[in-house]
């Protein structure tokens, strides 16, 4: 996959306040990205900064290998999809939708069209010598901007020429073929007719992937919060961004309606090809749906990775902590391969540690076993069980500290335990 966005170094200081410190980032295209870190911690200024809506007081960004930080929000190859979603409460779900599109081809976005391309054109033309090449060029621009006054341009012409030839011949037969030959380019004339058509069409198709379909008269304001954010997406959509940039879509709805869009965003991201930045602090929404997860906290990058490499390999106890629940001890690296906690020495998988330097061990709730007592590794007693739909939540208290545990297996309240774990289990990590 080929790099799309390059963050480097990246700084921002609010009033003197640091928030970002030297982000450095590389996301791919086509690739679902989730800034996740707790309140506070700089995802959404990160995404703001990508966006162009906050100028970073330090460092680059790069789209494609060019630095864009000249370049305003709205000629960036990006769309965001706020938090709340702040759409137009007096238009209807087609219209709110079509929106985009009906900015896109009026005259403002034209002339800053046209502007961009003789701009393009008079980098190309500086490095030019050749005279020929430059006439040559010069004509190919103010064709391309013809046509961009007026879509119809070329076919204009052709007809121009093809009244002349008819006017020219006096033979019959040609003279009807003529006519018809420009009848036929009259009527793929691009029209308001059907620029209209072009756009129901989209509308149609887009709000169809975000599960709309049927809705176009609905008045927005009548929508379930669920609804209109899928308004809020499928209009960022249709403009058919290289990104899309997310800001807690999700953080409006309920926990059901919460996956089913989890799900979905992920489908539509999969079928669109448009690369998602998604920011949440929800550490499940992160795993289920990213293929790359960049965890921050206090303006800082901590680790960026897969979901199975950082719920897995945890870079240090704050990331471990904040991904999913554990069992976080203190221990000892002896050698490679062993690692000593609570009196004994463990069997791990993890080397390359001074020897006796002083490490984090995490254990996943998931991954101990409450086995019969005096066959397990750790001794203990029950002392709090909890139901969690799925599994039960255990705490087990041992001569050193309380283990959580999350099994499918009941326990009795007060039962003499012992816990058991493999080496691979056990995630070693320096200390923080
Ligand atoms: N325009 C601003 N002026 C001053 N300080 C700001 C501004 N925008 C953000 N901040 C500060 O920058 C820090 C990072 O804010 P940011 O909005 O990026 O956090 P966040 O990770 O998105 O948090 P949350 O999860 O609460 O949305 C915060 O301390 C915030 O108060
Ligand atoms: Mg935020």
């Amino acid at each position: 996959m080929a790099v799309l966005i390059e963050l480097k170094d990246v700084t921002k200081e609010f009033n003197g306040n640091v928030v970002l410190r030297g982000i450095d980032l590389t996301i791919e295209e086509n690739e679902f990205v989730t800034l996740l870190g707790p309140s506070g911690c700089g995802k959404t200024t990160t995404l703001r900064i990508i966006g162009g809506f906050v100028d970073p007081s330090q460092g680059e960004v790069l789209f494609a290998g060019k630095n864009i930080l000249n370049t305003p929000a709205h000629q960036r190859p990006t769309n965001t999809v706020f938090q709340r979603y702040a759409l137009f409460p007096h238009l209807d779900v087609f219209e709110n939708v079509a929106f985009g599109l009906r900015v896109k081809n009026d005259s403002i976005s034209t002339l800053s069209r046209i502007r961009q391309i003789q701009d393009q054109y008079q980098e190309t033309l500086k490095l030019k010598k050749d005279a020929s090449e430059i006439r040559a060029l010069k004509k190919q621009m103010r064709m391309e901007i013809q046509v961009l006054r007026d879509p119809n341009h070329d076919r204009k012409k052709q007809i121009v020429e093809l009244k002349k030839t008819l006017h020219e011949t006096s033979d019959l037969a040609n003279k009807e073929q003529l006519k018809s030959q420009i009848n036929s380019i009259k009527s793929e004339f691009i029209t308001k007719k059907t620029k209209e058509l072009e756009i129901t069409e989209k509308v149609q198709k887009y709000l169809k992937m975000v599960g709309l379909e049927g809705y176009e008269k609905r008045q927005v304001h009548k929508l379930s919060g669920g609804q209109q954010q899928r308004v809020a997406i499928a209009r960022a959509l249709i403009n058919e961004p290289m990104v899309l940039l997310l800001d807690e879509p999700l953080a409006a709805l309920d926990l059901k309606l919460r996956q089913e869009m989890q799900y979905e965003l992920k489908e539509i991201q999969k079928n669109s090809g448009i690369t998602f930045i998604f920011v949440t602090h929800d550490q499940e929404e992160a795993l289920t749906m990213s293929d790359k997860i960049v965890v921050m906290n206090h303006g800082e990058i901590l680790q960026v990775g897969t979901p199975v490499d950082i719920y897995n390999e945890p870079a240090n106890r704050f990331v471990a902590n904040f991904i999913g629940e554990s069992n976080i001890i203190d221990g000892i690296m002896k050698d490679d391969f062993l690692v000593h906690f609570d009196d004994k020495d463990y069997v791990c998988v993890d080397k390359g540690f001074a020897r006796n330097q002083k490490v984090d061990v995490v254990i996943r709730p998931e991954d101990i076993d409450i086995v019969p007592f005096g066959t397990g590794h750790i001794s203990g007693k029950v002392i709090s069980i909890a139901f969690k739909g799925v599994h039960y939540e255990i705490d087990v208290k041992t001569k050193d500290r309380i283990f959580t545990i999350h099994t499918t297996d009941a326990q009795k309240m007060h039962a003499e335990v012992d816990l058991s774990f493999g080496p691979e289990d056990l995630h070693v990590m320096e200390q923080w």
